[in-house]
């Protein structure tokens, strides 16, 4: 958790924002942000080097315009996120390829898209070159290849090698090249994104030899304008971990650069497009204690303090979905009580509605000031595929999230989901 505008972390501020947006919100902090920016730009801020967001760990407008103010690129991975992207400023063409459209299968409006506003296309499988060609497509396309190594912090987050579904096979990227070829269609763009999360030493390892492979597969490529090593800088979640030192990827980038050069004896642009590392610690989930219960240890097992809070994981999927930890924080009017250890829980019909679980299901009791009643509890890290996975789950509407400026001023950027927004595509056409 990071402490910029930390003047906001106080009951009294934060009930008094609480009082104006209701609980649960998402609060966004600029300042986390634009460090985390910052930081990026200093790894690419040499020629021939561009950063990407990916867009999908979080598609506020307000998010992508901070991005396009600064320079960075868009990978985007489906239609509506190409719009979204379109609509918050970023310019449409393919010259140079500012938003890009990562995706293995085309999904509703995403060739369209592609032909409305020239974006540039990368593809994740072989079948989409036709695809392409049978739509009228005649522009340049980038290559989405699957190296067969890969990373991430669970297996679901490991997008290289034999089991995973995305990009084409490396051996079989010279096949689809030639498909393109015959297509009219120049593969401008070699791209991998092989997982999401690693530690920071696989990464190193994995990109520098990601950056071999492309070296050797760029001559196979005369069009070949630019190489992308994709997303996955981690996000230290855990206090013990300690920042995140990203500088050593500045002169992996610088290395990977020359090896593409000396490989096809003309400028190759490199790039990468993390999702996590930009707005991971941006962004926590405010809930407001509803009650506090407690069971008892019986035959089945041992009893339980239930922080009841009014945020579930149709807010906050992660623990629930990958057993993730998010620093936790209690704010009351009371000041800090006497540590315990508790379950955070949410109010969904759902016994997986727990915040605090570990990655093999079981409950994580947290060692926390003991909350009450109307104390406010805050889910930290919680910027990146928090609000974007969110849900309309119980018919709950998506939780409304404020920016937090770095003099201390907050705006409204997405109001409460209500239930016309929730019944909005409902209908009753003959079909
Ligand atoms: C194609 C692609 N690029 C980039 C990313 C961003 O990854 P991360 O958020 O780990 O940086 C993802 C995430 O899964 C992705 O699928």
């Amino acid at each position: 958790m990071t402490t910029s505008t930390a003047g906001i972390w106080n009951f009294e501020s934060l009930n008094n924002l609480a009082s104006r947006v209701g609980t649960p919100f998402w609060l966004v902090d600029a300042a986390a942000l634009r460090r985390r920016i910052r930081a990026i730009k200093e790894i690419t801020n040499t020629g021939g080097l561009q950063s990407r967001y990916a867009m999908k760990a979080l598609s506020a407008t307000r998010v992508l315009k901070e991005m396009r103010e600064q320079g960075i690129w868009i990978d985007a991975v489906s239609g509506n996120e190409v719009l979204r992207a379109l609509r918050a400023g970023f310019p449409a063409g393919n010259q140079p390829p500012v938003i890009l459209l990562t995706a293995d299968v085309f999904r509703d409006n995403a060739l369209k898209v592609i032909l409305d506003h020239g974006i540039l296309p990368n593809i994740g499988s072989p079948g989409m070159v036709r695809q392409l060609a049978d739509a009228g497509y005649n522009g340049p396309i980038a290559m989405r290849v699957n190296p067969g190594f890969g990373h991430g912090h669970v297996n679901a987050c490991d997008t290289g090698g034999p089991s995973s579904k995305h990009g084409i096979w490396l051996s079989a990227a010279g096949e689809a090249a030639d498909a393109a070829r015959k297509a009219g269609l120049r593969v401008v763009m070699l791209h991998a994104h092989i997982g999401s999360g690693p530690k920071m030493e696989e990464l190193l390892a994995n990109l520098r030899r990601l950056a071999g492979e492309f070296a050797r597969l760029a001559t196979d490529f005369p069009d070949l304008e630019a190489i992308s090593l994709g997303g996955g800088i981690p996000h230290a979640y855990k206090e013990s971990q300690g920042e995140i030192d990203v500088t050593p990827l500045g002169p992996l980038f610088g290395e990977a650069r020359e090896l593409l050069i000396k490989a096809v004896g003309r400028d190759v642009r490199v790039e990468i497009e993390p999702g996590r590392f930009f707005v991971a610690p941006s962004v926590s989930l405010v809930t407001r204690v509803a009650d506090v219960k407690k069971t008892s240890t019986n035959e089945k097992g041992q009893g339980q303090t239930f922080a009841m809070v009014d945020g579930g994981f149709v807010d906050l999927i992660r623990p629930a979905m990958y057993g993730s930890y998010h620093k936790i924080t209690v704010h009351s009017a009371r000041g800090a009580a006497p540590e315990k250890d508790i379950v955070v829980a949410g109010p969904l019909c759902e016994s997986g509605d727990v915040f605090t679980r570990d990655s093999s299901d079981l409950l994580a009791p947290r060692h926390l000031p003991e909350p009450s009643p109307g104390d406010l509890l805050a889910l930290h890290d919680a910027g990146a595929y928090g609000y974007a996975m969110s849900s309309n789950y119980n018919s709950i509407g998506r939780a409304p999230q404020v920016w937090l400026e770095e003099d201390g001023s907050t705006r409204l950027i997405s109001r409460r989901e209500t239930i016309e927004d929730i019944l909005k595509a409902e209908t009753d056409e003959a079909v």
